[in-house]
């Protein structure tokens, strides 16, 4: 039943849900909490096993709440009973595919960020297979545009969130360029998951500045290709071309980039695909340090860069698929 008279004690262990991932859920497999103002702590919103109708949700949204709660102890089966729903509502058809798009970005992101926080990945990278599935499955077919997926995706910063757009993105990028098998497509969302893996271990503090990275700090940023690539190379579940995505992202054609700076013909293809989304993806979300800018502005940076830093035909490709808009 509805409790929101209960109030429970403060605690900071309590992991924030976002309305939109409410919506993809029929019932609470967890208690949830709502929280009235921004000091105030959590009280118990409705039990577990409370049935979530559409109304409900509705009803919490129209009073302007944004998220409830879930405690931090609940996360994993809370996640779980998410991934299992999640599946049934994207192959929704009654839904437009870009609600789902957009429930799928939300769902994921929350689930890499707290997947990604533990020690252990083996989690993380078990869950990509069925995210990139359900990517593929709704980029499939072109029915969501490259316009649509500019405007559903997320723009603030955050690491988790930008890796799940650079799944989508590359993706997308993959079928323009001409992959059209869904297993190697599912597979190249994969490495866009994957692909900023080694950032775990860089500490927020460094992820987070907003002025310039000393040299120390930036050499610590620098080694998060090699970083990653070291915690997946031995799986026998993931292909060169995943792990070139982890490793070379940072690599220029023109041998100026790293970990180690090779060249043009010697980067991975997929690893060149992924460097000018990853980029593009960059400049159009809010970092500490800068503010966003349009993708027309980010097409045009990346632009210059076209045969020195980035591989020029992918970057003709992405350029005319956003300009699509
Ligand atoms: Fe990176």
């Amino acid at each position: 039943m509805p409790a929101s008279s209960v109030a429970i004690a403060p605690s900071p262990e309590f992991i924030r849900v976002p309305m939109s991932i409410l919506r993809a859920l029929e019932k609470t497999c967890v208690d949830l909490f709502l929280q009235h103002d921004a000091t105030g702590s959590p009280v118990l919103y409705c039990d577990a096993g409370y049935p979530l109708s559409g109304d409900r949700i509705q009803g919490i949204a129209e009073a302007d709440q944004e998220s409830l709660y879930v405690r931090a102890q609940d996360y994993a089966d809370f996640s779980q009973d998410l991934v299992d729903s999640l599946g049934a509502t994207l192959e929704d058809d009654r839904l437009p595919v870009t609600n789902r798009y957009e429930l799928l970005q939300c769902a994921v992101s929350m689930e890499i960020e707290h997947s990604l926080r533990m020690v252990n990945c083996d989690y993380y990278v078990a869950q990509t297979e069925t995210i990139a599935g359900q990517i593929v499955g709704l980029l499939d077919g072109n029915k969501v545009l490259p316009s649509d997926l500019f405007d559903i995706v997320r723009h603030d910063h955050n690491t988790f969130v930008h890796v799940t757009n650079v799944a989508g993105y590359v993706t997308l990028l993959a079928k323009e360029l001409g992959h059209n098998d869904p297993k190697e497509l599912e597979s190249i969302a994969i490495g866009g998951l994957l692909h900023d893996l080694g950032k775990r271990k860089i500490p927020s503090t460094i992820l987070n500045k907003t002025s310039r990275l000393t040299p120390q700090e930036w050499n610590y940023v620098k080694q998060h290709p090699q970083v990653g690539y070291e915690e997946l190379y031995q799986r026998d579940n993931l292909n060169q071309g995943q792990l070139m995505m982890v490793y070379q992202h940072h690599e220029h054609i023109s041998g100026k980039g790293y970990p180690v700076g090779i060249t043009g013909e010697e980067i991975h293809p997929w690893a060149k695909m992924l460097a000018v989304v990853d980029v593009f993806d960059a400049l159009t979300g809010k970092r500490p340090y800068r503010t966003p800018i349009s993708s027309d502005e980010a097409l045009e940076l990346i632009g210059r860069g076209a045969g020195t830093q980035f591989d020029k035909e992918i970057v003709a490709c992405w350029t005319s698929t956003m300009q699509q808009r």
